[in-house]
């Protein structure tokens, strides 16, 4: 098959929303429908079963959660679909945010009882900065859930994007009757706990006929016809370029767990979910069909085992075809490396590939030679842009407790930051201070945790209460160097040697900046499209 044509079977996505909006159980009726997996109930026994290999996933296993951000692909009407799936716990959001960086759109899930929440606010915050297009899923139907003429509004309000209803529930919880499709017409009625994964459609050619009231009774179908009418007056018609724009979401609803909806959801993305999408990179665009090879990382998953210290860089392919056994050029570290066993994760389950192409995330072992970000190319000398560092919530200075390891303590922290368990400060002035920054205080228990059995190396944390990190820019080199010589105590300098502010409150964020107006604070290391704002 020619590049093109592999291109063009390929869409790639991740799936937001806050935890237990039901984000595993519509994974794994997309991989049941794919025919990836055979029955209900295999990713979550899967993450049970993983969690029960090592000692460090026993501390996952015990609270619940799941850590690692898997990637699971299935085939589905002659197309290559990948689903990067995205820990829902909060402590990993970094971890989330980087991923969408690998996809080229999303599903966003709602529940109907809870409406839109925290954590579906900040990741549709890191979507709008690539201008994702997101599809909506208005989840758990058979619930006692909002209106949904309130839910579209409040999607619209809170998250700020248009939004286009192209299915319509008739009922709701206990008078949920099932779901009318505006766009083609079809009507789907509900069945809980349904077996077959097809849903048996039926196509009303007119709602306003009496066929709509025998199939789900009077005060229903007129409710139905009354809410369409007000959905097409208030609404425009879909405009597919809209959605791909990242400007409007289209909506459905349905249940997961009973497997209604969704598979007028998947159709839908089939139809109109963009198929690999350009990257920027620093010497301009690179487009999936250049013929040749680029990709980058944007995730690191640890071997959990000590005893083996490997670990698997997940590898987003760009452009060209990845081969296994040819050699690619390492950008950062001006070095040529091959991958004798590149592994892909079709059906959930790892296999050595020989080739993969644009959209597809690969996993290639690891010694320690990548970092996030880091780029593998054909020759070509470019780096792609746009990992972002958001700024941590959680500050804690790393405290050496055993003078005798210092340097597996400095090379563990290296490394685990490396693969982005945390962000490491250093405080160049202060002896080199460091200062490590998460979304959460689990990080801390698991990089402790892990110095200790992996590096052999005893460290503590001492909390620091600052508010913010942020990045600094500015054009006045003067400014910014009499910024930082009179706040030594508050700079520190991110891995890539940028200096960041180490903010104690939102007000000395604000007298910093009335002080030195010609300096740029931002709270993300990607500047370009700052939208969240200190
Ligand atoms: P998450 O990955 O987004 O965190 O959510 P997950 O799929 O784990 O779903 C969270 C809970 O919501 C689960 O119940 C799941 O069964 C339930 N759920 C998902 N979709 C629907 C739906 O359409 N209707 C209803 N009523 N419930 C739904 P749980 O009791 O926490 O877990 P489990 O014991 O069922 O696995």
């Amino acid at each position: 098959m020619s590049l093109e044509k592999e291109i063009a079977r390929r869409k790639t996505f991740g799936i937001i929303s806050h935890p237990d909006a039901g984000k595993t159980t519509l994974t794994e009726k997309l991989l049941l429908f794919g025919g990836a997996i055979q029955t209900a109930g295999a990713v979550k026994s899967n993450k049970i079963k993983k969690a029960a290999t090592s000692d460090f996933m026993e501390i996952e296993k015990q609270r619940g959660i799941s850590v690692s951000t898997s990637v699971m692909a299935f085939n589905y009407k002659g197309l290559k679909i990948n689903i990067l799936d995205t820990p829902g716990h909060k402590d990993f959001a970094e971890d989330t945010y980087r991923t969408l960086t690998a996809v080229d759109s999303v599903i966003m899930v709602i529940d109907c009882v809870g409406g839109v929440e925290t954590q579906t606010k900040k990741l549709m915050e890191v979507c709008r900065m690539r201008d994702t297009p997101v599809l909506t899923f208005i989840n758990k139907l058979d619930l006692e859930g909002r209106d949904p003429f309130d839910l579209l509004d409040e999607i619209e309000e809170v998250l700020k994007i248009k939004v286009r209803p192209l299915s319509w529930p008739i009922g709701i919880g206990a008078t949920f009757k099932g779901v009318y499709n505006l766009y083609n017409g079809s009507l789907n009625l509900f069945e809980s706990n349904k077996t077959k994964i097809t849903d048996d459609v039926i196509t009303i050619n007119d709602i306003n006929s009496d066929e709509l009231d025998n199939l789900v009774g009077k005060d229903a179908a007129d409710k139905l016809r009354e809410d369409v009418e007000l959905i097409e007056g208030v609404y425009d018609a879909f405009d597919v370029n809209e959605y791909l724009a990242g400007k409007l979401t289209p909506v459905f609803f349905g249940s997961a767990l009973n497997n209604f909806g969704v598979e007028e959801l998947l159709n839908a993305f089939i139809e109109f979910a963009p198929t690999p999408k350009p990257r920027e990179t620093s010497e301009g665009i690179v487009k999936p069909d250049d013929p040749k090879f680029s990709g980058f990382v944007f995730k690191i998953h640890a071997n959990l085992d000590p005893k083996h210290r490997d670990r698997i860089a997940y590898l987003r392919i760009v452009s060209g075809k990845f081969e296994r056994n040819k050699f690619y050029d390492h950008i950062r570290l001006g070095k040529k490396l091959k991958f004798a066993n590149p592994t892909s994760f079709m059906a959930a389950e790892k296999e050595i590939i020989d080739e993969a192409f644009p959209g597809d995330v690969i996993g290639l072992y690891d010694t320690g030679s990548f970092k996030i970000g880091d780029t593998l190319t054909e020759g070509q000398k470019f780096m792609f842009k746009g990992i972002p560092s958001f700024s941590p919530e959680i500050f804690k200075e790393l405290v050496n407790k055993d003078p005798m390891k210092t340097k597996q303590l400095e090379k563990g922290i290296q490394q685990l930051t490396d693969e982005g368990v945390a962000q490491l400060f250093t405080q160049k002035q202060l002896s080199n201070r460091k200062i490590v920054g998460t979304v959460g205080e689990l990080q801390f228990e698991v990089i402790q945790y892990r110095l200790k059995h992996e590096y052999g190396a005893s460290a503590e944390f001492v909390p620091k209460s600052y508010y913010k990190a942020c990045w600094i820019t500015t054009d006045n080199e003067e400014q910014l160097q009499d910024f930082i010589r009179r706040k030594a105590k508050y700079i520190a300098y991110d891995k890539d040697n940028n200096p960041v502010f180490l903010a104690e409150s939102a007000w000395l964020l604000q007298s910093a900046q009335d002080d030195f107006p010609d300096l740029v604070f931002h709270t993300t290391s990607e500047f370009k499209h700052d939208i969240i704002k200190a």
